[in-house]
């Protein structure tokens, strides 16, 4: 029997409204100087001012720092660092998508450190953090990454990435108000609600997958599954939204603790090489990596059939679990995500770098329930760029 170790931010606000909760909040953690971290185009359509009016209000200073961009490079991660340390900050407000909100548990975390971003990476630096840093709240603006509630900032070097993971990085609040998700566009809807899809269906088959993460993952996808279609359609059905903000949270405590595996694994390389949006790499990969893996479990999969609205109860095991990668393929089609690698421009001659580097992504591939070897990961890639699910050679 193993021991599954369990871990959750301390405090959340979840729901429609939820940032209500912020002043309160902020002075409960007795802060007087805030750095905000954000997107720039969240400052441009208004949205960061939600959250800055009310805190100046009630008398705060307020600095908003927009040096974010997607899938931030270790360099942007240096800049927000520096930045961090030279004022005179107590509180640090990550405000976005999970770039922001990675960001800014790394600035609040590192700017009571010395030493720079590359020295703190866990695959390639060589030191400790040693101190929790200044607090942190971080409110997520999309439904999809989790990162309000892991402690891992994803960092992207020159052909793939680095996280710097600890649980000092955990946030002390995480605001989640589905209200301020209203305005995504239908494309980042999809993509960043099958990332979160992708959390709680890699949770659930992980390895490391305990009672716990299984409760919070079957919970993520009958919500995500029942709602990411109207979200899209729709960006102001309201319930819908909230059905998604709370799938969201769910699926990110739920691979917080089991781990994502194979689909992110493979998904990192097509970020790092061709700058595809996190969420569209998971969601292209997606039905590719559960057909792959499929065999190696059956059971789980007629649960998740199940957990997306299916129906295991007259099928047996294993057709349930065709069914469920079928499932997962309409999902991703339902909400306009190409289906080929080819779709996004990614050619053939990408095999053998992709393969490479997805090779290194060593921490991920360990929760895949089937072990996925440099022959099984070239073979999912090239059944992506051809279109059509396929299975390990049975010999
Ligand atoms: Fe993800």
């Amino acid at each position: 029997m193993t021991v599954a170790r369990i871990v959750f931010p301390p405090l959340s606000h979840v729901g429609w409204g939820a940032l209500k909760h912020l002043v309160p909040e902020v002075k409960r953690l007795g802060a007087k100087q805030i750095l905000v971290i954000t997107d720039p185009m969240l400052e441009k359509i208004g949205l960061v001012e939600q959250v800055t009016s009310p805190l100046r209000q009630a008398g705060y200073s307020v600095h908003v720092y927009t040096d974010v961009v997607p899938e931030p490079p270790l360099a942007t991660g240096e800049k927000a660092v520096a930045f961090a340390r030279d004022g005179e900050f107590d509180l640090v407000i990550g405000v976005g998508g999970g770039s922001a909100l990675d960001l800014a548990k790394l600035a609040a975390v590192l700017a009571v450190h010395d030493g720079s971003v590359a020295d703190y990476l866990n695959l390639t630096g060589t030191r400790a953090l040693e101190k929790k840093g200044l607090p942190k709240i971080l409110i997520p603006t999309t439904s999809g990454t989790g990162s309000e509630v892991t402690n891992i900032s994803v960092l992207s070097l020159e052909t793939t990435k680095d996280v710097v993971t600890h649980d000092y990085l955990l946030a002390d609040v995480a605001i989640v108000d589905p209200q301020l998700t209203v305005s995504v566009p239908p494309r980042v809807t999809a993509a960043t609600g099958i990332d979160a899809l992708t959390h709680a269906v890699e949770a659930y088959v992980s390895v490391n997958a305990s009672p716990t993460s299984d409760g919070l993952a079957i919970a993520a996808m009958r919500l995500i599954s029942r709602s990411l279609r109207k979200a899209v359609e729709n960006g102001t059905d309201k319930q819908a939204r909230t059905d998604m903000a709370n799938g969201s949270y769910l699926a990110g405590l739920a691979f917080f603790n089991a781990g994502v595996a194979g689909v992110h694994a493979l998904a990192y390389p097509l970020g790092g090489q061709f700058h595809i949006a996190h969420g569209e790499s998971n969601a292209v990969l997606l039905p590719y990596v559960m057909g792959y893996i499929r065999q190696s479990c059956t059971k789980r999969m007629a649960d998740i059939l199940n957990a997306l609205g299916g129906n295991s109860s007259f099928l047996s095991e294993v057709e349930a679990s065709y069914r469920c990668v079928e499932e997962l393929e309409r999902i991703v089609a339902d909400v306009g995500i190409p289906k080929t690698l080819g779709e996004f421009g990614i050619p053939e001659s990408a095999l053998e770098s992709l393969t490479k580097d997805a090779v290194q992504q060593k921490r991920l591939l360990a929760r895949s329930p089937l072990p996925l070897l440099e022959a099984d990961i070239r073979a999912i890639y090239e059944a992506a760029l051809a279109g059509t699910i396929v299975e390990p050679n049975q010999e």
